[in-house]
């Protein structure tokens, strides 16, 4: 597999990252992951846009979107994804520097880090629907960064897989957030619920499609709080996201939800979102 790394692009396998990396020693950079259909980036002026959003919030240099479009069509060109269907992962962090918290000299290059994984889809997961479980929101304020600081995720995460679950989905005061990689959507009386994109989930990119075919399809949306005491009464929940696109929610802990299958609305959006990325 090739990367690009810090101007080259090299063997994924010689990319030396310094233990000075401040990325390595204090999580302190950014990522996202983009999927790519048949060689083709899903909305990558919006990840990209959201990657300035991180890096302008955590004070890092900004980067030039066109050069880092350019990029990643170059690492999708060199591992031959033209045709496959891949995620592409970026990440940047404040760059390598003696070991001192407050930020390192501004001369300092950041790290940049691109490389490509062809995704293997999870077969049968649409058709049997996924379990989730939930969990205490123990990430700080600002989950509106993509930052690489994701301990809270993987924590969650694990203890969904060990409980026999796809994924955790947090819960901050009462209120349904998102999942640990994954946003979170609920259907009340035919009208799809969603956490509003603010400090406390990241504005998904998944997301936002989402919302948009609902208005295409005439499915009422609402962004508002989902409490956790009134899930029982959804009719339908989904996770939402680049690697699982749509996935339909039929146990969470240990309830059913609804007749344990994936329902009609997540069933049209499921096929919407396909001929989207299709056309
Ligand atoms: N995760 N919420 C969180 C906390 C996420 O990490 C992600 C994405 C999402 C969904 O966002 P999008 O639709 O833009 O992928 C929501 C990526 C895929 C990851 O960390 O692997």
């Amino acid at each position: 597999m090739i990367a690009y790394f810090n101007g080259q692009y090299v063997s994924k396998e010689d990319v030396k990252i310094s233990p000075d990396d401040r990325g390595f020693l204090f999580a302190d950079g950014v990522y996202e992951v983009i999927r790519s259909y048949g060689g083709r980036l899903f909305n990558v002026d919006d990840h990209l846009s959201r990657l300035s959003h991180s890096l302008r919030e955590l004070h890092m240099a900004p980067v030039s979107l066109a050069h880092l479009k350019t990029v990643v069509d170059q690492v999708i060109h060199r591992n031959n994804l033209e045709n496959e269907d891949a995620t592409l992962y970026i990440q940047i962090t404040r760059g390598v520097a003696p070991r001192k918290h407050p930020f390192p000299d501004p001369e300092t290059s950041p790290t940049v880090y691109v490389s490509a994984s062809v995704l293997q889809p999870s077969p049968g997961e649409w058709e049997t629907g996924i379990a989730i479980i939930l969990v205490p929101d123990l990430r700080w304020g600002r989950c509106d960064i993509k930052s690489v600081g994701l301990l809270p995720n993987v924590l969650a995460c694990q203890q969904a897989k060990e409980r026999g679950a796809s994924e955790a989905v947090f819960v901050r005061d009462g209120v349904i957030t998102e999942g640990s990689h994954t946003s979170f959507c609920a259907v009340f009386d035919g009208q799809l619920v969603t956490h509003p994109a603010n400090n406390y989930i990241l504005a998904g990119i998944t997301r936002r499609v989402v919302l948009d075919l609902c208005v295409t399809l005439g499915i009422p949306v609402k962004e508002s709080p989902i409490l956790e005491r009134t899930l029982k009464r959804a009719s339908e929940l989904m996770v939402l996201g680049t690697t699982s696109e749509i996935a339909a929610v039929v146990r969470v802990d240990d309830w059913i939800v609804g007749d344990g299958k994936p329902g009609p609305i997540a069933s049209k959006l499921k096929r919407a979102f396909g001929d989207f990325v299709q056309a």
